[in-house]
């Protein structure tokens, strides 16, 4: 296959981050198929034509399952709010497509594996936005671990920092309500660290936690 046409649904912090990145990829990374930007949905439909234009898609569209239907789609880049994420990333793995999907997976472990077992029965190429995996520094740690360098490993040690939600100004968004992001920080920020520890220093083997 010579290209892979891309569709992509949301168009918000991420999608913007997805919809340049895509763009960039055979430049960036050379020996892959070129990206064709195809179809990006938003809502409503003026916001979807206007970040289409933008961002260099060949048409917009307000409806999703128009998005996945599209024969020119290879891959369904999902950037959208969690609470949404199941229902879209399951409607694109049953018409064969691709999946690149943003953390958290879903709002469930059972939805998790209920959508693992639909994508390893379809035969998907599949990606969670665990985006801090190939930060360079991450690159390098692991390489220092791999070879040994710091020697038998017997503990992990994780934080993150973003304070970003802290601002009482800030105005309300999905991410501040229960239905719509499903699992508070652990699941918007939390993920990501354990995403890094299973990288790093993984499998996890047993847990012991506290919130
Ligand atoms: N990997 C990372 O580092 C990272 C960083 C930030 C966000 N995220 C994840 O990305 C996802 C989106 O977060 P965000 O910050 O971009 O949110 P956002 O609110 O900025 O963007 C969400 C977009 O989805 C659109 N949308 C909502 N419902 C839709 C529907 N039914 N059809 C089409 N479009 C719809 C909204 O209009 C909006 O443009 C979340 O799951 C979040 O956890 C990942």
């Amino acid at each position: 296959m010579t290209s892979l046409g891309i569709g992509l649904i949301g168009t918000g912090f991420m999608g913007k981050c997805h919809a340049l990145a895509y763009g960039s990829v055979k430049a960036v990374f050379g020996d892959v198929p070129a990206t064709r930007l195809e179809v990006l949905c938003d809502v409503p439909a003026e916001k979807a034509e206007a970040f289409a234009d933008q961002f260099g898609f060949a048409r917009a569209t307000s409806d999703w399952k128009d998005l996945i239907a599209d024969p020119k789609v290879d891959i369904v880049c999902i950037t959208t709010p969690n609470k949404v994420h199941k229902e879209m990333a399951l409607a694109a793995l049953e018409a064969g497509k691709h999946v690149h999907l943003e953390k958290p997976m879903a709002l469930s472990l059972e939805d998790a594996r209920q959508m693992l077992a639909v994508a390893e029965r379809t035969g998907a190429k599949t990606i969670v936005g665990y985006n801090y995996l190939h930060n360079p520094a991450i690159s390098h740690a692991r390489k220092l671990i791999a070879d040994g360098a710091i020697g038998r490993i017997v503990h992990f040690r994780g934080m993150v920092d973003e304070d970003y939600q802290a601002d009482p100004d800030l105005a309300w968004t999905w991410r501040a309500t229960k239905a719509d992001a499903g699992l508070g920080t652990l699941g918007d920020l939390g993920c990501h660290l354990i995403s890094l520890a299973t990288a790093l220093v993984g499998p996890v083997e047993s847990l012991v936690a506290e919130t």
